[in-house]
C-alpha cells in the first residue's frame, strides 16, 4: 500500500477454519469486501480461501492460536501489513467440554476462558475503538443458548458463554448510536465438530434438540446483523429453550440441565474415579441447596 492510499475496509473472521465461522465468512465474502480467515488449522484456512476466491472473492488466511497472549497483536499486524483494516469482526472461535468439574482436565476448562473469553473481549477491545470513530462496521460474537442458564456438567462453557452475550449486549447499547452495531448470536445445537469434539452430542439434552446447520446460522446471524439486531436466536427450538430458562426457577432448571448433561458411564463427579451409575449418583441428580 503506498502513503496515498487509505486501508481497505475487511470482515476478520475468527475461528473461520470449519463450522458456524467458516459459513459467516463464506455468506460475507459475497458482500465484495476482502476477508480475512482466522483459526490455529493453516491447510483448512486454506480451503475455505480457495472456495471464497472460486466464489468470485478476495480472502486471505492467517493462522493464529488464540491462547497465544500475542494472538491480537498478531492481527492487527497482519492488517496493517496487507493494507485492511477490520470493518466487521466476527468471533466464531470457541470451544466445549462436557463433564463434572471435578472430573474434566483443568488446562482444558482454563483454556476456555482464554479461547472463549479473553482472546473475543481483547480482539473485541482493540478493533471496536476504530470502527467508533470511522463510524461504521461491527462485530458478531458467538454466544449460545447456553448463555441463559448455569450448566452443570459443561459449567466453564455455559459460563463462558454467559460472559459473550453479557459483554455483547452491553457493548450493543454503548455503540448504537454510533453507526456501529454489536450482535450476539445465541444458537442452540449445530451440527458441527464441535458436538462431538465438547462430548455434547453423547448427552441427552443435546440429542433431544434438533441441530440447526451451519449455513441457517451464519444466515440469521448475518441478516440479524445488518439489520442492527442485539441478540439474534436462530430458529424456533433455540427461542422455546431460551424460554424455558427464563420461566423455570434455578431450584428446577439445574437439577434438569444438570441430568440431561450426565450420563450413567462419565466418571462421577465425587472423584472415586468409578462411573457415575456405580458410584453416587441419585445425590448429583438431584441437586439442591447446601444445608449446615
Ligand atoms: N455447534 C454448536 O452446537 C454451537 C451451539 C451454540 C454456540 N456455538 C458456538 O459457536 C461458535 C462456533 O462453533 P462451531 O460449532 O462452528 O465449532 P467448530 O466447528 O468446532 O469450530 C470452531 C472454530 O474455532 C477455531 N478455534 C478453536 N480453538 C481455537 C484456538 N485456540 N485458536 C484459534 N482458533 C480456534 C477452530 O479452528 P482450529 O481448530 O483450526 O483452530 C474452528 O475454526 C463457538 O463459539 C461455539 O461455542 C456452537
Amino acid at each position: 500500500m503506498t502513503s496515498q492510499q487509505s486501508p481497505r475496509p475487511a470482515i476478520v473472521v475468527v475461528g473461520a477454519s470449519r463450522g458456524i465461522g467458516r459459513a459467516i465468512a463464506e455468506l460475507a465474502a459475497r458482500d465484495d469486501a476482502p476477508v480475512v480467515l482466522v483459526a490455529r488449522t493453516i491447510e483448512s484456512l486454506r480451503v475455505v480461501e480457495a472456495a471464497i476466491k472460486q466464489a468470485g472473492g478476495e480472502a486471505f488466511s492467517l493462522p493464529v492460536d488464540l491462547t497465544a497472549h500475542d494472538a491480537a497483536s498478531i492481527l492487527e499486524e497482519f492488517l496493517s501489513r496487507e493494507g485492511l483494516v477490520c470493518d466487521v469482526l466476527v468471533n466464531s472461535a470457541g470451544y466445549g467440554l462436557r463433564g463434572a468439574a471435578t472430573a474434566l482436565p483443568i488446562a482444558d476448562q482454563v483454556g476456555m476462558i482464554d479461547v472463549n473469553v479473553r482472546a473475543l473481549a481483547d480482539l473485541t477491545l482493540r478493533l471496536l475503538p476504530g470502527m467508533v470513530a470511522r463510524r461504521r462496521g461491527g462485530v458478531i460474537n458467538l454466544a449460545s443458548v447456553a448463555s441463559f442458564t448455569p450448566g452443570p456438567y459443561m459449567a466453564m462453557y455455559y459460563a463462558s458463554k454467559a460472559f459473550v452475550r453479557s459483554f455483547s449486549e452491553a457493548l450493543y447499547q454503548e455503540t448504537r448510536r454510533t453507526g456501529v452495531t454489536v450482535t450476539c448470536v445465541a444458537p442452540g445445537p449445530v451440527s458441527t465438530e464441535f458436538l462431538e469434539k465438547s462430548g455434547a452430542n453423547r448427552a441427552a439434552l443435546f440429542k433431544a434438540l434438533p441441530k440447526a446447520s451451519p449455513e441457517y446460522v451464519a444466515d440469521c446471524a448475518w441478516r440479524g446483523f445488518k439489520a442492527r439486531r442485539r441478540l439474534v436466536i436462530p430458529g424456533m427450538s433455540a427461542r422455546l429453550a431460551i424460554l424455558m430458562a427464563g420461566i423455570l426457577p434455578s431450584a428446577a432448571l439445574l437439577p434438569l440441565v444438570g441430568k440431561l448433561q450426565l450420563r450413567g458411564n462419565d466418571p462421577c463427579p465425587c472423584g472415586s474415579g468409578k462411573q457415575l451409575k456405580h458410584c453416587c449418583r441419585a445425590g448429583h441428580a438431584k441437586g439442591g441447596t447446601a444445608s449446615a
